[in-house]
């Protein structure tokens, strides 16, 4: 692959000769059974097989496609195996490209021995990636904000793109790992951008009708204060009719372009974004304002949840950021029409390697709700360093919250950031790639393995016949979460990043900021009092049991203590290990786990579908990881050490003796900029 060639990631030709080698028939009509029809015809080009769209004499088929009304919706499939043909029966067009891409996985399985008929349809309707691409370049953010993967697929340098063909790629991607919809622009929406929903929406058609034969509906992040910023209005209150009419004129012309667009992505009154608050307005009264534009067309409003004070004073404990997204939103519970989504970051915090479930995925039984998660690795080494969130994102997932699990309660679908650029390996470091598969994946199926889904994630990038590197990639990656979590923030107190930039440790970078995380240590302890009887009461959001778990220092899991409590470093924590050895101990560990990844990798051969180019690309990024791990080990271990004066018991060194590395990774500079570089107001 040469750096201009993009990679093939999940979809490599070969992973189509099954199919492509044998007799397929496509038996339905529509846009998505054409992609259908096209897809297979493709790849019998290419092995020699051969797709009619006519049902001939029985048995004179491999592989039956079609469409039928009787074969259940929920946008699913039935796939079954007998007397040598595989069929693939689906109600929706859109179900049989999924089926289609199923048989893709199983590869020469699906055509081996008899099966019976599995029902397979997804838990969420909608499966959707945010783009947190600018149009324009942003000064401090970049064309991709928290990107870490180059640009754009669709914007460059204030344009859309010339050449869609990667988009095209990407569309083929998104629906083989099953989601359906695309935000194309960042939720900070900036003065370009907020111009897409009207003089610039033919931008937004474009990307629809690439998207579009892939089953993806295209979604638009919106400004609260579009009718005063791109309409010409002196004001953008809810309760205006002016206000109420452009909105409802704004949709009808973006429907006039889409007939089939998903509807809007709002982020309001949070980190600068203008809202509702504005106007006296609650954020149902502005939810409200954009569904009731978008109803008769059938689209829907992702409303964030994502709202705090972002101008907390650190001295004033009576203000905690986890409290935030509850107290604004539950009261409101009930009020919002049928088509907003309130979506919701899975922690109470943001997206930190480790924090408890949002308490609002629980208390908002009459509104619609969608969880949030990151793909791009913004808090989780930003595609330096391997980190395969499948595992954390399947126990969030499987979070038994409130008598049901957590992705039952989110109806409204799965949401998450993508990590995506115009890196040839579409995502800096290519085992990065695995996340976003994933992530498709457990939207569909909240239950699904993540070992297993990594399996189907080398199978069809890899190949599925080198078990060696099969082994070495689950050593790699099953763990790489938990190794993450071992050598930054301990047990759950998140937030001990760089400011701005979030990469690398700086413990006390944000503990005197406005942004509201902070974790506390003196010499005596560390952590938040979280707690209804000493501390925040932020416990008290949670049903039962996890507000009496979590509420006690003796019953709330090790590795949220610090989320919850704050202990003294002596504290002895149900692993039996104190406090400061536990952070020790796992800064240690899981610099050496980091160190054993280089290892690893290096047993792996160059060859086959692991080129010269990938495997020096996941070298240097190694590189990167072991450097970082041990600049957070020694930093996290130095300053708990100094502020507690509790020696190692194992005599490791924790401060001037320890090896040193650079201050900074090569190549990235300590920013110069305000923290985040968002609107201060
Ligand atoms: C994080 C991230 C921001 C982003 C914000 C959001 O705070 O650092 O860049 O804008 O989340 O989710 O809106």
């Amino acid at each position: 692959m040469s750096e201009t060639e993009v990679h093939h990631a999940w979809l490599p030709p070969v992973a189509w000769q099954p199919i492509g080698s044998r007799r397929t028939v496509v038996i339905g009509t529509g846009a998505l059974v054409d992609t259908v029809r096209n897809e297979v015809a493709q790849a019998c080009a290419r092995y020699g097989g051969k797709v009619r769209t006519a049902r001939a004499g029985a048995g004179e088929f491999d592989l039956v496609l079609r469409t039928d009304p009787e074969a259940g919706d929920g946008g699913g499939y039935e796939l079954s195996r007998a007397s040598g043909t595989t069929t693939v029966r689906a109600a929706t067009p859109a179900g049989l490209l999924y089926g289609l891409f199923h048989v893709v996985r199983l590869g020469a399985a699906a055509f081996g021995a008899d099966f019976p008929a599995r029902t397979e349809s997804p838990a969420a309707q909608r499966r959707m990636l945010d783009h947190w691409d600018n149009v324009a370049v942003h000064p401090v953010m970049g064309q991709v904000e928290r990107g870490y993967a180059g640009g754009s697929l669709f914007w460059r340098d204030g344009v859309l793109r010339d050449d869609l063909s990667r988009v095209h790629a990407y569309a083929r991607l998104l629906a083989a790992c099953g989601i359906n919809a695309v935000t194309v622009n960042n939720v900070n929406v900036h003065a370009a951008e907020a111009r897409l929903l009207t003089d610039r929406l033919a931008d937004v058609a474009a990307l629809a009708t690439v998207l579009r034969p892939y089953g993806i509906r295209v979604h638009l992040s919106v400004s609260f204060a579009a009718p005063t910023l791109v309409g010409g209005l002196p004001t953008a209150d809810p309760a205006d009719e002016g206000v109420r009419r452009w909105w409802r004129e704004a949709a009808g012309r973006v429907y006039a372009a889409i007939p089939d667009f998903g509807g809007f992505v709002v982020k309001a009154d949070s980190e600068g974004q203008p809202g509702p608050f504005g106007y006296g307005r609650s954020h149902a009264d502005g939810a409200n304002l954009l569904a009731a534009a978008l109803e008769p067309f059938g689209g829907v409003v992702h409303w964030r949840a994502f709202v705090y004070n972002h101008h907390q004073d650190w001295r004033d404990r009576s203000t905690d950021r986890a409290r935030a997204a509850y107290d604004h939103f539950v009261p409101l519970d009930g009020q919002f029409h049928a088509n907003v989504v309130l979506q919701v970051k899975y922690g109470p915090i943001d997206f930190q390697p480790r924090e408890p479930l949002s308490p609002v995925i629980a208390a908002m039984p009459a509104t619609s709700l969608a969880v949030e998660l990151q793909v791009t690795q913004e808090y989780t080494g930003q595609q330096r360093h391997v980190c395969y969130l499948a595992t954390q994102w399947s126990e969030l997932l499987r979070f038994p919250l409130a008598g049901r699990s957590v992705a039952e309660l989110a109806g409204g679908g799965l949401v998450a950031v993508s990590n995506v650029g115009d890196d040839p390996f579409w995502t800096g470091h290519p085992l990065a790639q695995a996340n976003l598969y994933a992530f498709g994946r457990l939207a569909w199926d909240p239950g699904a393995d993540p070992g297993a889904l990594l399996d189907e994630w080398i199978s069809l990038t890899f190949g599925p016949d080198d078990p060696d590197l099969r082994r070495t990639l689950h050593l790699m990656m099953d763990g790489s979460w938990r190794t993450y979590e071992r050598y930054t923030a301990p047990l759950g107190v998140g937030f001990m990043v760089r400011p701005g930039d979030h990469y690398g440790p700086a413990v006390d970078g944000y503990e005197y900021s406005r942004w509201g995380t902070y974790h506390f240590a003196d010499r005596d302890g560390v952590g938040v009092d979280r707690t209804r009887a000493s501390g925040t009461g932020f416990t008290g959001q949670y049903p039962a049991p996890w507000s009496d778990v979590y509420e006690s220092v003796w019953s709330c899991p090790d590795e949220l203590l610090l989320f919850f409590h704050h202990v003294p470093y002596g504290h002895v924590l149900h692993s039996g290990s104190t406090v400061i050895q536990h952070i020790y101990d796992t800064h240690f560990a899981g610099a050496e786990q980091a160190e054993e990844l280089v290892a690893r990798w290096r047993s792996v051969p160059v060859g086959g579908r692991v080129t010269a180019e990938l495997h020096a690309r996941v070298s240097e990024r190694l590189g990167e990881q072991v450097r970082s791990a041990r600049e957070w080990r020694d930093q996290i271990n130095a300053y708990f050490w100094r502020k507690s004066g509790v020696p190692d018991e194992h005599g490791r060194p924790l401060d001037a003796t320890a090896p040193r590395a650079a201050a900074f990774p090569v190549g990235v500079e300590d920013p110069a900029f305000d923290v985040d570089g968002r609107a201060t107001e």
